[in-house]
């Protein structure tokens, strides 16, 4: 077996896997990665979407993985599917908000000093700790993933490091919006939440994101911008088999991460 470590010889090998897709699927895939691992629903039917979900050559239900969906139902499915195979789910139930025009968003200015910029793959151990499914080394991978290949803002202070920053992910959603907080309550996040709106909104995708009930900064300040709230839960379902991840249990079933040393309270995102 040959190990490969010279970036120039993984492109090698990462463009011969491509143009062997969908054979070479198997050699990118990581069964423990609930992030890439993801699947969307949306149905007419539920009794189909139960025996599509329940239908192991559909999903993988051996592999961790993440399900998303806005629909009635969708929650109890996956429940009693993932429940009959005696595994564990993780929900949460989020809110979501759409902004109805983007190009009508207020523009806020952001202080002297400081710069609008993309954020860079060096920003990633920031944003992992302070990420709420952060603080390990699948989440720094993840997250330099979506900020290598999906649109991102930040703000970034004078000494360099970002202040504020937002990310999209897989499905364009707003996601880990976050103010360091020191830097709170100066309406930081709203430059950055413009910058990525617009970028969105050029490629053609609706602006949105979701929410957790219970996060009235986030609230508050998506509606100063004009996000408006949806009918219904966003459902995030997520699956591990056996895949524990290195943060405390108690992290991930609360949804939050263990507390960052300033002691703030994590992305909920
Ligand atoms: C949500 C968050 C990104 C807002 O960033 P921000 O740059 O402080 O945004 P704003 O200045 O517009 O403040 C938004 C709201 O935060 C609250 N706020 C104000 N000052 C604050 C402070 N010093 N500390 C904490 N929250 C404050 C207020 O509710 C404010 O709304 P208001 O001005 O109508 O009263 C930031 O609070 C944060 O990083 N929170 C933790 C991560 C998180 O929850 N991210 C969102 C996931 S959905």
């Amino acid at each position: 077996m040959l190990i490969l470590s010279c970036s120039s010889k993984l492109r090698l090998l990462e463009g011969m896997l491509r143009q062997g897709l969908p054979d070479t699927l198997p050699v990118t895939w990581d069964p423990s990665d609930f992030g890439t691992n993801l699947y969307t629903a949306f149905y007419r039917d539920e009794g189909a979407c139960r025996a599509l979900l329940g239908n192991s050559r559909a999903v993988d239900w051996s592999q961790a993985f993440q399900i998303q969906g806005l629909q009635d139902g969708v929650y109890e499915t996956i429940r009693d599917i993932a429940r009959a195979r005696g595994l564990e789910m993780e929900m949460y139930p989020y809110l979501p908000l759409l902004h109805p025009d983007p190009p009508a968003m207020p523009q806020y200015r952001h202080d002297e000093g400081l710069r609008l910029a993309p954020v860079s793959p060096a920003h990633a151990m920031l944003l992992s700790n302070t990420w709420m499914f952060g603080w390990n080394s699948w989440s720094l991978r993840y997250l330099c993933l979506l900020i290598r290949h999906f649109p991102n803002a930040c703000l970034l202070g004078p000494e360099g490091p970002p202040i504020s920053w937002s990310l999209s992910d897989p499905l364009a959603a707003l996601m880990h919006g976050y103010t360091l907080p020191e830097h709170r309550g100066q309406r930081h996040i709203a430059p950055v939440v413009g910058m990525l709106a617009a970028q969105l909104h050029a490629r053609g995708f609706p602006v949105y994101t979701r929410v957790l009930p219970h996060n009235k900064p986030s609230l508050q300040h998506l509606q100063h911008l004009g996000f408006r709230i949806l009918p219904g839960a966003f459902h995030q379902l997520v699956v591990r088999p056996g895949f524990a991840q290195s943060q405390p249990a108690h992290a991930l079933d609360s949804g939050q991460a263990p507390a960052p040393s300033s002691g703030e309270r994590p992305c909920a995102q």
